[in-house]
């Protein structure tokens, strides 16, 4: 029924950057380096390397396997190796990417606005009113709404010439930012105490099930796996790509700029931010101590609050295009509207269903508890189950780019057997705190 050919990337390197810059996002630059601090320092960051080669790089190559094998947007292609009873999970992911998007552009519209406001005005007097004030309310919709008219602009423009195009400039002058900003906060003066506040080791945290819990629903989060995301990036690929190798890489780097991002953010913190809004909350620190660092800065604050705000919005730009072309490509599929239409009119029931969001901060913290925690560690259950026992020998479909990976069967063994017990449990946990949220938001 459809002539049009399905759109492809143009080189290989060009789907790399797209889906690392799907992973590297807000997740990296605000979840991460929390949770770390938080949980058990540099024990929290082995226990998520763990993680990722226990279940993200599976659960990547599950979502490889399917999008390169059916060359479709989700709906279709568990339908495609799994029949019709398997369409609701591929509505289930389309529903998860409309809901992350809709806060998750919230957020990106005030990296958005501290961006002007750092090239602009600069930082100055009370960070906390500010951060109070731009945050709800009218002022946040204003730059959400900026935020998702980039969004859909770049989906609209399609794979090779909008978001392949995007992720070629954008990642690599990222990575350069993240980094030369981390080099420039080993200088400071507080570098030290902020390293310390990172990275102290605390191995009685980590052997608990909750910061393992944790970590996998963070692992999922920041890899965007559970929703179709990578799916449906690799439902663009020719056959001749290495899946395998090309997990390795995505996770690899994802991590990364995770990790930078920690040695990025606390020592400019300790220096010359507000450390006391450390512990108060973790979008506090980003928002609130860093532009408060930049300002004590001095000449240097502005440029370095530039670069830091830009590299946040550049990532979260990127991701926010990976969740918005799940949404895309199940229409495009589905419906069969044209790729513009498609763009605009999802844009604009996400960005609609963002405003709550944009209004309360707490409507937020429940969307990203259930779609962005729950739902991802639901849908990564539902792919390993799918992949482990339903799907025609997924490893035929994942050698086709030729090169024989040793660790393949090995991995199958996994995502059969070890894979779906662990992410059962896992669930369980994530779905009591879900619970525990929600009753706490009544019982006050
Ligand atoms: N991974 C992104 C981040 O770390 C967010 C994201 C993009 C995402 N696409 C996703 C999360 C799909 C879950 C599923 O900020």
């Amino acid at each position: 029924m459809n002539e049009a050919p399905r759109e492809q990337w143009g080189s290989r390197l060009g789907f790399i950057l797209a889906a690392v810059g799907s992973a590297v996002g807000l997740g990296n630059m605000w979840r991460f380096p929390y949770f770390a601090a938080e949980n058990g320092g540099a024990a929290f960051v082995f226990l998520y390397i763990f993680m990722v080669a226990l279940v993200g790089i599976p659960i990547m190559l599950a979502e490889f396997a399917i999008g390169r094998g059916a060359k479709k947007s989700p709906i279709q292609a568990l339908a495609h190796f799994g029949g019709r009873r398997w369409k609701p999970l591929g509505v289930l992911f389309v529903a998860g990417g409309f809901l992350i998007l809709s806060y998750y552009a919230v957020i990106a519209g005030w990296t958005l606005r501290y961006l002007w406001n750092a090239l602009i005005t600069g930082f100055a007097g009370d960070p906390a009113a500010f951060f109070g004030q731009v945050s709800t309310g009218g002022d946040a919709v204003a730059w959400h709404l900026l935020f998702m008219v980039i969004t859909i602009t770049i989906v609209a423009g399609g794979i090779r010439g909008g978001i392949e195009r995007s992720a070629i400039i954008l990642m690599p002058l990222l990575f350069l930012i993240v980094l030369g900003l981390a080099v420039f906060a080993s200088t400071l003066d507080g570098a030290g105490a902020g390293y310390a506040f990172y990275l102290t080791t605390d191995f009685r945290e980590i052997f608990s099930l909750d910061v393992l819990s944790e970590a996998t629903s963070q692992a999922f989060f920041s890899l965007s796996l559970g929703m179709g995301a990578m799916l449906t990036y690799s439902s663009y690929l020719s056959r001749d790509d290495n899946m395998p190798r090309e997990a390795v890489i995505i996770a690899g780097s994802d991590f990364l700029i995770a990790f930078l991002a920690g040695l990025m953010v606390f020592p400019l913190i300790f220096a010359l931010g507000l450390s006391e809004q450390l512990s108060g909350s973790t979008i506090g620190a980003l928002f609130i101590g860093l532009p408060n660092a930049f300002a004590e800065m001095g000449a240097v604050g502005r440029p370095v609050g530039v670069l830091f705000f830009f590299a946040l919005f550049v990532g979260a730009l990127t991701s926010a295009i990976s969740l918005l072309e799940v949404v895309v490509a199940a229409i495009i599929d589905t419906v069969r509207w044209p790729r513009r239409k498609a763009a605009l009119i999802m844009g604009v029931l996400i960005t609609l269903a963002g405003i709550p969001s944009a209004f309360d901060i707490t409507v937020l913290g429940v969307v990203d508890q259930i779609a962005g925690n729950l739902f991802l560690v639901f849908g990564a259950l539902c792919l390993a189950i799918f992949v482990g026992w339903v799907m025609p020998d997924p490893i035929a479909e994942l050698r086709r780019g030729g090169e024989r990976v040793a660790w393949l069967p090995l991995w199958y063994g996994f995502i059969r057997y070890v894979v779906p017990p662990l992410l059962l449990l896992v669930l369980y946990f994530t779905v009591r705190a879900t619970f525990e949220m929600i009753v706490g938001l009544f019982g006050g």
